[in-house]
Order: structure tokens, then C-alpha cells, then sequence
């Protein structure tokens, strides 16, 4: 199988298959190529998966073009085409040039799809569906001109790129965004938010711009659409104690805190969470100065917050991520409010 992710993480994507048990043969830059087989589907580096990806070479355009053709007609045999499905081509923008090289492929694909099957080639989509889950399709991962991997099955880990809003006082917004698709749930209006580590906005905007109720926890101020937006009410408290006198329960916690991953886990994720102070929650951790393969072991543990209270949890190291990864999940019914 060929494993996309984020240009630059590759190598944390191989010490995280390793410890999955999986043996990669060759990276490159977003890329990783290992053994067929092994349940990756909740692994946070992975963006998607290319299953039972076959080696595809070719001098020139319509070299890579025939054989992906032959490729695909060839897997297609005894199979009824009647509805959308995904055609998508990418690799590694680093590869100068290489974006010249896939839109010939891709034109030229579709030239001769056309001429062979025109009915299948019509309901072709040159995006990756939304959300996470299987897809059948045609992917196809170029890992320099002339070598390409194609693959008819795919798991979508649900990263995507976000489109921007100008009203948004953050990039860190996008990241919700994006969070939310990846739990396959969102603020609803009429919910509450706490949202812990707030300013300038970006996340408390997200959910109030659904129309739920946040309460937005920080000392520094908010900007553009989360200022003075009648959905969102400012409090200057420190995140790590907010709440814990009131006890009140939320639908949605949110949390985006410049903090060391463990003390956030511990003095702040733990206590919300074996409380049952929120239903849902998304919050990331900053892996910059830790070892984030041994983090994710820790998260993953039997005995760890997340598996203890929300056992459905997700890890995903998101498009619009840095050195963090975003977790989300919903609470069981365990924590004390819930018993
Ligand atoms: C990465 S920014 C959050 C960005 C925000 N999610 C957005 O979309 O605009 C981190 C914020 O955490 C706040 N912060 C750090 N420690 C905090 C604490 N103990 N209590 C409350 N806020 C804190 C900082 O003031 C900073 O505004």
C-alpha cells in the first residue's frame, strides 16, 4: 500500500507504521510505501491510503497515461460503473515541474478513458470524497516523472484542505474546520462551547458561526468575527482552572493551548473528560519539543484518558496541522455528570 502525508512528516509516518507493526519499504517526500495488510486506519500521520497500489513507469506522458489506462480498464472488468467516483492524481509539490507532468497525465488519461469508455469517463471526479472512510476510484501517486503508484481502493483518513473565511481572525481556524470533518459532527446552533485557549478567535468563530453559544477562555483579545459577535462571550480566566468550580457541562470543548502536551493531557483534558464536562471535544498537542510517536503510544494506552473516557477518540496529524496533531472524540456517558 502507498500512504500520502503532510510533505515533511514522512519520517514520523514510518516510525509510526513501524510501531504499528508495519514494515515500510521506501518514503519519500509525503509519501511511504509498506506491506499490504495491516489495519492503518487509525493512525494519525496517513491522509490516505492507497491499497494494493501497483508500480506504474513511463518515459513520457502518454507512456504513464497508457499504462495507467491499461491498469484500470484491466481492474475494471466484471465491475458496473453507474455512479461518481473519484479520479485523483497527486505527489510531492516539492518535485519541481511535477505539476506541468501530472496535469498531462490526468489530460491525456481522460482523452483516452473518453475514447474507450465514455460513460465511465463522464462521472469521473478529480477530487477525493469528504469525510473519512473507503472509497473505489482511481488514486494515482506519482513519486517522481516517470513512476507512478495506482490504486482502485482507498481510505480516506479525512484530512483535506479547508477553504478560508474572510471574517476568520486565525489560520488556527482552518484546523477546526478541518477537526470537525474529520469527527463527522459540528457545533449545532443552540449548543455550547467552551473554548480553552481562545484568542485571536478562529475556533470560538467556527462554532458560533453555526450558531451555538461559546464561551471564549483567554486573557488576550479576540479579533475580526469573533470580536463583539453577539455568540461569543469573552472571560479572561486561566483555561486550566475554568470550570472547575462551576462544573457546568458543555456540548463542545474545544482547546488550542501553546502548552506542553502532558501538562495540557493531564491538568486540563484529564479532569474535563472523567468529569463529563463536555459531549464532544476537539484539542490539539503541540509535538514540537516531545517525541510524538511515543506520545501517541501514551494517548493510546488502555489506561489513558482518551481510552478510559472517550474510546472512540481520533488522532489525526490534520493538512492544516504543524508540529501538533488534533484530537477528537465523544465523551462516554462514564464521566461523573454522565453517572
Ligand atoms: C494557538 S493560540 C489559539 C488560537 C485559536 N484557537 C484561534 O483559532 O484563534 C493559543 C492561545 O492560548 C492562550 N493561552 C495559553 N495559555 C493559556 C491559559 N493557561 N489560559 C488561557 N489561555 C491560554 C494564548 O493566550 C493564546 O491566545
Amino acid at each position: 500500500m502507498l500512504l500520502t502525508c503532510q510533505a515533511g512528516f514522512e519520517s514520523v509516518l514510518v516510525r509510526e507504521l513501524a510501531d504499528a507493526g508495519v514494515v515500510v519499504g521506501e518514503h519519500g517526500p509525503g509519501w511511504a510505501l509498506a506491506a499490504d495488510g495491516a489495519d492503518v486506519r487509525g493512525l494519525a500521520f496517513p491522509h490516505v491510503t492507497m491499497r494494493g497500489a501497483v508500480e506504474v513507469k513511463g518515459e513520457s506522458v502518454n507512456a504513464l497515461a497508457g499504462r495507467m489506462i491499461d491498469f484500470f480498464l484491466t481492474s475494471l472488468r466484471g465491475e458496473r460503473v453507474d455512479a461518481a467516483w473519484p479520479c485523483v492524481m497527486g505527489g510531492p509539490a516539492e518535485l519541481v515541474g511535477l505539476g506541468r507532468r501530472m496535469s498531462g497525465v490526468e489530460k491525456e488519461f481522460h482523452e483516452q478513458l473518453k475514447k474507450r469508455l465514455a460513460r465511465v469517463a463522464k462521472l469521473a471526479v478529480a477530487d477525493l470524497p469528504r469525510g473519512r472512510g473507503e472509497a473505489r476510484g482511481l488514486f494515482v501517486w506519482f513519486t517522481d516523472f516517470g513512476r507512478v503508484f495506482v490504486a482502485r481502493e482507498a481510505f480516506m483518513h479525512g484530512q483535506r484542505r479547508m477553504a478560508d473565511d474572510d471574517a476568520a481572525p486565525s489560520r488556527s481556524y482552518l484546523k477546526v474546520e478541518e477537526a470537525f470533518v474529520v469527527l463527522g459532527a459540528e457545533p449545532q446552533a443552540g449548543e455550547t462551547v467552551a473554548d480553552l485557549g481562545a484568542a485571536p478567535g478562529g475556533w470560538s468563530y467556527s462554532a458560533a458561526k453555526r450558531g451555538a453559544a461559546v464561551v471564549a477562555v483567554d486573557n488576550g483579545p479576540l479579533k475580526g468575527g469573533a470580536l463583539n459577535n453577539p455568540l461569543i462571550e469573552h472571560c479572561t480566566d486561566d483555561a486550566f482552572h475554568f470550570n472547575f468550580e462551576a462544573s457546568k457541562a458543555y456540548d463542545w470543548m474545544l482547546c488550542d493551548l501553546l502548552e506542553e502536551p502532558h501538562h495540557v493531557m493531564k491538568n486540563l483534558i484529564e479532569p474535563w473528560l472523567a468529569r463529563g464536562w463536555c459531549k464532544r471535544f476537539v484539542f490539539n498537542l503541540k509535538f514540537g519539543h516531545v517525541d510524538s510517536v511515543a506520545l501517541l503510544r501514551e494517548l493510546r494506552a488502555p489506561d489513558s484518558p482518551l481510552s478510559r473516557y472517550a474510546p472512540g477518540f481520533m488522532i489525526r496529524h490534520l493538512y492544516h496541522d504543524r508540529e501538533e496533531f488534533t484530537v477528537v472524540g465523544e465523551v462516554s456517558a462514564a464521566g461523573e455528570l454522565g453517572r
